[in-house]
């Protein structure tokens, strides 16, 4: 696994985000899957601006939602679905076809997961992923102890995610469960982006670069991937 430790968070974000703009410069119909959380709200930012200046043409590319907390929709305050409209998606002029996101709603969520299945299947690879690493090492909703087998699938939540979620909600929400695309997915991504930031994730980080791949700490099952880059800023890196 490549390292690289930027200087501070808008440092981070605006590498992260010249990594998918590099993407799409050199396959403009490519699909993009980029988490939800605090940490990408920055690359957001940068995107749209490369995308207003013209820096960027995302008129033929594909994004992909990386999870959901199920029973939360768009108008739930904190959903990832709403995060990531709100930061990103309304903020571009895209089309709706451009877009496959889970649907926390569903009353079917095998079928949600057939859904995004089918679609990554019909793009054939995912060609850039970025993920946050949670406080307790997830990457989307891939819990301690998950398999490493998993394409889309539903998650028991960790406590730990239950407890970090009131941050996004403003208030403690009754979720149990979340809908996530799973570590074998996201190993079939031609690139991968591991991204941290603040001192708050400086020992998640330290463990993920440290520790044997181990289902433990669902960031080091993607370590020996042929083309991943752990980018943090200084304070996520202070450990290392
Ligand atoms: P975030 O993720 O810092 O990107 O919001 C937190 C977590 O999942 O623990």
């Amino acid at each position: 696994m490549n390292i690289d430790i930027k200087q501070d968070y808008p440092e981070l974000c605006a590498a992260v985000a010249q990594q998918v703009i590099d993407c799409v410069a050199a396959k403009p119909d490519a699909l993009i899957c980029i988490a939800g959380g605090d940490t990408p709200l920055g690359v957001f930012a940068a995107l749209v601006e490369a995308s207003n200046d013209g820096r960027v043409d995302f008129s033929r590319a594909f994004f992909l939602g990386l999870d959901e907390w199920l029973g939360l929709g768009r108008d739930d305050k904190g959903s990832c679905r709403e995060m990531v409209w709100h930061h990103f998606f309304d903020k571009l002029p895209l089309r709706d076809e451009q877009i496959c996101f889970f649907d926390g709603l569903t009353n079917d969520p095998a079928a949600e997961c057939q859904r995004v299945d089918a679609f990554i299947a019909a793009h054939q690879q995912i060609d850039i992923v970025v993920l946050g690493i949670g406080m307790n090492g997830h990457i989307g909703f891939n819990e301690p102890g998950v398999s490493a087998e998993n394409t889309c699938h539903v998650v028991d939540l960790d406590p730990v995610t239950q407890a970090v979620s009131v941050k996004y909600f403003g208030e403690p929400r009754d979720v149990k469960q979340g809908i996530s695309l799973g570590i074998k997915t996201l190993r079939a991504a031609k690139r991968m982006i591991l991204m941290a930031s603040g001192e708050k994730k400086s020992a998640i980080v330290a463990k993920t670069v440290q520790t044997e791949s181990s289902s433990d700490i669902p960031s080091t099952l993607v370590k020996d991937h042929p083309n991943v880059t752990l980018m943090v800023d200084r304070a996520a890196g202070g450990q290392l």
